[in-house]
């Protein structure tokens, strides 16, 4: 396929705090469904973005009532899993129907775009500012964090899945552009240290996680990025800074109120990223990504 060529792509966005709706998403149909693995944390809305097929999911359900050790993560990813087979089965039927439109659907692909609220573990980081995360320290204890754990009716088998680059390089690289393309002040690279919660980390604890390296922390990285990494989907995560943890002694440690207030700013911001990155992504090709 020459540069510049369209190809079909369908993508999953996963809204984090603050990020439940998307204004600028032109809705089709919204979905309740269920699985072996369970209900997801909000409807499904399908839709389009700039014109492209996108499905959306507010990660801590629609009015903010789900903790991050309660969210579906499993699911969110079968259900984007389950529009690629819906895909899948539509290119088969063009084959009978259509050459052409058989190559486009065959050609097409799924991709994941996270949103995440986050607090900084580094003074250049500062709040307002996003990254594009390119590695995580696990600090959760106590979620679902494989599809194969050899219940009744899951994946069968044990996944030994590399986690040496977890995220999408290809797609970070669409974040990033597409920060630069409006505008937002934004890190190229950032290590995540995703912790259980809900409760935010002690004094000791964050300048634990600044001695480790990590650049800013959340509660919903992981397991998230390690799922969809199980289903072949390519994922990228927008980090979007919030507050300074606790760690600085001249600033206020975090609290909701603080997160809030800044994501409302930081949500403008976001949402044009997103659309961005969305319009773009469907002008490269994808196939030989999965
Ligand atoms: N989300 C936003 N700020 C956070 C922080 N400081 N710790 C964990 N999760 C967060």
């Amino acid at each position: 396929m020459a540069s510049g060529d369209c190809e079909n792509v369908k993508i999953g966005i996963i809204g984090g705090t603050g990020l439940e709706s998307f204004e600028l998403f032109e809705m089709n149909c919204t979905k309740t469904v269920n699985t072996p693995y369970g209900s997801p944390s909000s409807e499904l809305i399908c839709g389009t973005l700039h014109g492209v097929d996108c499905i959306i999911i507010a990660r801590h359900g629609k009015v903010h009532d789900i903790m991050p050790s309660d969210i579906n993560n499993r699911l969110c990813f079968l259900l984007f899993f389950m529009c690629i087979a819906f895909v899948l089965c539509v290119t088969s039927f063009f084959l009978y129907a259509s050459s052409s439109m058989c190559i486009m659907w065959e050609e097409g692909c799924t991709l994941v775009l996270a949103t995440t609220a986050c607090g900084s573990l580094r003074a250049e980081y500062e709040p307002t500012d996003f990254a594009i995360l390119d590695q995580f320290i696990d600090r959760t204890t106590k979620r679902d964090s494989t599809f194969y754990d050899g219940k009744p009716g899951h994946l069968k088998g044990v996944c030994h899945i590399s986690m040496r680059n977890p995220f999408s390089e290809k797609l970070r690289q669409l974040l990033i552009a597409a920060c630069e393309e409006n505008g937002v002040k934004h890190h190229k690279t950032g290590t995540a240290i995703t912790i259980e919660g809900p409760r935010f980390s002690t004094y000791a604890e964050s300048h634990l996680y600044r001695s480790w390296g990590g650049s800013i922390i959340n509660m919903t990285t992981v397991p998230e990025v390690v799922l969809a990494a199980e289903l072949g989907l390519l994922y990228a995560s927008l980090a979007l800074v919030t507050d300074y943890d606790c760690w600085r002694d001249d600033y206020e440690a975090v609290s909701v109120e603080h997160v809030m207030q800044t994501m409302a700013v930081n949500k403008q911001n976001a949402l044009k990223v997103i659309a961005t990155a969305v319009a773009n992504a469907s002008k490269q090709k994808w196939s030989d990504d999965i």
